[in-house]
């Protein structure tokens, strides 16, 4: 078990009969957990000059604003709908359990702009791919993506391009 495993609570049937939850809080309520965690997601990123980072609604904000400081980046959040005042470009994506649209600002990233996009949890990949279709529809340079946890039975990392690198910290 990695010193980061035992700060992630395993909640069976939520919020649906089946899944597995992997609740983050205790490791946010951690001072020297929360921080250890961010210094790991960010140093495959050292050096790769990210410009911003895409954090997604709602437990990716977290994660992607302490990222982006801890990288002297940006923080762009992505949203889900009515959240954000137009104009706005949008992308719809399946989750786990159940659908939902991803938002972001028309002018949020610049063209060309160094971008990584920020989430806690990569499940099915439908967020994640999602949250690229968003970045790459602003017209940004996708530079990669992290996650916290990876739940590697349910196959999301094949929706995400093989040639863009995509860290996770925990694999379960
Ligand atoms: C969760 C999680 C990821 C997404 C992963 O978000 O935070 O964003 O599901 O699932 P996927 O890989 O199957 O697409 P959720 O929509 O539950 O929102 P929350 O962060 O607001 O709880
Ligand atoms: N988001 C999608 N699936 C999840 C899971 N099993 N635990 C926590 N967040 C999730």
């Amino acid at each position: 078990m990695s010193y980061f495993d035992s700060l992630i609570r395993e909640v069976a049937d939520f919020p649906k009969p089946g899944v597995v939850f992997r609740d983050v809080t205790p490791l946010l309520a951690d001072a020297g957990g929360f921080a250890r965690c961010i210094d790991a997601l960010a140093e495959p990123w050292q050096g790769s000059e990210v410009q911003a980072v895409c954090g997604i609604e709602s437990r990716g904000f977290i994660f992607g604003a302490a990222l982006a400081q801890k990288l002297h980046a940006g923080f762009v959040p992505l949203r889900k709908p009515g959240k954000l005042p137009p104009p706005l470009v949008e992308v719809a994506y399946q989750l786990e359990y159940g659908s939902d649209r991803l938002q972001a600002r028309n002018d949020a990233l610049r063209p060309g702009e160094r971008t990584l996009i920020v989430d806690d949890v990569l499940a099915t990949g439908g967020t994640l791919a999602a949250a690229q279709e968003l970045v790459l529809k602003l017209g940004a340079e996708l530079v990669g993506a992290s996650v916290l946890i990876e739940l590697e039975a349910l196959q999301g990392r094949s929706r995400w391009p093989g040639a863009t690198p995509l860290h996770a910290l925990l694999r379960y």
